[in-house]
């Protein structure tokens, strides 16, 4: 069977972006493959965060992968964190990255553009991620649009490590979902949605009551038009809204446009808030099961396990590929 991994960092609560680019797929995925879904801490922390809060958001996530349909007993559910390997791998992937890759990440230029300080960790982040997919010999890593780039550097740095030290890494493929790969600000939709978004009214959580997400769809920036159709250069904000749409009820985009043919944009925004509503409240009340049980801790714990078995075997061929340590 093949192999899948994917991370979410614990950087805020997850949007509906997260889960239709990628959590969504989640379920559907682990049946099949060997899964690996990971709560990357130590990506988050590339820029500052409040200690208190990014434990309880490691946490929050955990429970969160459960709740989106992951079950424990077919995965492995881990903390970045509690296997060490990956920091380990990533160092030694910055020695195979050059500057000049890490600089034309977009992300990193998106990130760190404007800042007065940008911390180091932000420009070998990638390699960290590259490490975090490498290590369980991963064939396909599922991501929301906006990790394509990351996920293009990480097999350069497969490749290249493989062709100067020793075939030591498998070469993953990136899968991303035809619809919901990238959901857009529902204030301003040629920005992506961000869990860390200034602006709350820009993002609809995976833990908003159904109030606060019928308020946030009906404040959505659309256009004066006042025609529902797909149109992601002119029209983005009716035609994002048409994403998160099909994204919930797995219509196509096309028979959606059919059946409000005619209808405005008050009458479909009153059935989206209330189709997003009915979905999330279900994540929502295993969520809050979840979060407080003991069962949580047995599941990392598990987790950790099984990911530091795995991670620690790749780690030593690769360090012995290099010639790190000595020979066992
Ligand atoms: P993160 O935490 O920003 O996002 C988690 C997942 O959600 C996807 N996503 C979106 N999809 C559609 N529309 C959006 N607006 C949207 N926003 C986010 C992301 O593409 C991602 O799949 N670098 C990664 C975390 C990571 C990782 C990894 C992923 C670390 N190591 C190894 C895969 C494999 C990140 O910041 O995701």
């Amino acid at each position: 069977t093949q192999t899948i991994f994917s991370g979410i960092q614990p950087s805020g609560t997850l949007t509906i972006g997260n889960y239709l680019g990628a959590m969504k797929q989640f379920p559907e995925l682990q049946d099949e493959y060997n899964s690996y879904f990971c709560i990357v801490d130590h990506h988050a922390i590339t820029v500052p965060q409040d200690r208190l809060k990014l434990r309880e958001r490691t946490r929050s996530l955990a429970a969160m992968y459960i709740a989106c349909g992951i079950d424990p007993n077919k995965v492995t559910l881990f903390i970045q964190s509690e296997v060490p390997a990956h920091t380990e791998l990533a160092w030694m992937l910055q020695c195979v990255a050059s500057v000049g890759e890490l600089e034309r990440m977009t992300q990193f230029k998106d990130k760190s553009e404007g800042q007065e300080s940008v911390t180091a960790g932000l420009l070998t982040y990638p390699p960290l991620m590259a490490a975090d997919i490498l290590l369980y010999q991963t064939d396909i890593v599922p991501v929301g649009d906006d990790q394509k780039q990351h996920i293009e550097l990480t097999r350069n740095l497969a490749e290249r490590f493989n062709n100067r030290y020793n075939d030591i890494f498998n070469v993953p493929d990136i899968k991303i979902q035809e619809v919901g790969a990238r959901i857009m600000s529902l204030q301003n939709p040629t920005k992506k949605m961000s869990k860390s978004d200034d602006n709350q009214k820009a993002t609809i959580y995976l833990l908003d009551d159904p109030k606060r997400i019928e308020k946030k769809i009906k404040s959505a920036v659309t256009d004066s038009e006042g025609i529902i159709e797909f149109d992601k250069d002119n029209k983005p904000g009716i035609s994002n809204l048409l994403n998160i749409y099909a994204g919930f009820t797995n219509k196509s985009v096309d028979q959606i446009v059919a059946e409000y043919e005619g209808k405005g944009y008050g009458d479909f925004k009153t059935d989206l808030a209330e189709i997003v509503s009915n979905y999330i409240s279900d994540i929502q009340q295993r969520y809050h099961e979840l979060y407080e049980s003991e069962e949580l801790d047995d599941i990392l714990d598990q987790g950790q396990e099984k990911a530091n078995k795995v991670a620690s075997k790749t780690l030593k061929k690769a360090k012995k590929a290099m010639g790190i340590g000595r020979v066992h």
